[in-house]
């Protein structure tokens, strides 16, 4: 595993840079992007760099609530559009929905895999939305969330009971298939999980820690969240 530690401006343009290179490296290539307020960040900087190539990829949603009309503005499918898609010109858009999710990583793989999954963590350390005790061989799915990730996403719903309780997701087999993960997190609440992440055992406990069995994967840092593994 490759870990980069920077300021967190600095680190939303490396891994911009770095899926800008993908995408100008295999034009045409499938891509995971995972939504929430640290990858914003990423798809600010990259947006801003106004990479032509971009706009012939093909986007894969990482993970969405279940239950929301489409065009909701908390959906994940919403904000990436948002971010991300609409700015660089992505058409090509695949996002899981629970009547579909079993075709979805069929559908990854006739785009050729995944080149990339950009990701990031959650506190009890999911990854897209695969929480605590996901098995290492799951692909996309309808899974329940915790009260944990229901907490971290209070803020989007107007209070954790408006969360909803079900989401679908890619899961952790499907994002270690892809040929090259990123990881970003931001601030010292994701301290403790990335020091796991990174230290810890590979226990379906921590769904991030399979991360560690990945050939290419690269933990891109602030300063804060790489507190507890300096
Ligand atoms: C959410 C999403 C993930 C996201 C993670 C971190 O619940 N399911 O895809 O990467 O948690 O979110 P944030 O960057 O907002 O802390």
């Amino acid at each position: 595993m490759k870990i980069i530690i920077n300021s967190a401006d600095k680190i939303s343009e490396i891994a911009a840079t770095m899926i800008a290179d993908h995408a100008k490296a295999h034009p045409g290539c499938a891509m995971a992007f995972a939504a929430g307020r640290t990858t914003k960040r990423v798809y600010q900087a990259l947006a801003a760099m106004n990479v032509k190539e971009l706009a012939g990829c093909k986007a894969f949603t990482v993970c969405e609530f279940e239950g929301l009309e489409e065009g909701d503005k908390r959906s994940c499918a919403y904000r990436l559009n948002d971010e991300l898609y609409s700015k660089v010109g992505i058409t090509n858009i695949f996002t899981p929905t629970a009547d579909d999710a079993d075709k979805f990583d069929a559908e990854i793989e006739s785009c050729g895999g995944l080149e990339l999954a950009v990701l990031g963590i959650g506190t009890n350390g999911h990854i897209g939305f695969n929480e605590p005790a996901t098995p290492y061989d799951s692909y996309t799915r309808s899974v329940l969330l915790t009260d944990k990730t229901k907490q971290m996403n209070a803020k989007l719903f107007g209070g954790a009971e408006n969360v909803p309780d079900k989401a679908v997701t890619m899961g952790l087999k499907t994002i270690c298939e892809a040929k090259n993960v990123i990881l970003v997190a931001f601030g010292s609440e994701k301290a403790e999980i990335i020091h796991q992440l990174v230290y810890g055992k590979t226990t379906t406990y921590v769904p991030a820690a399979m991360l560690q069995m990945h050939m290419n994967m690269t933990l891109l840092l602030d300063e804060e969240a790489a507190e507890k593994i300096k």
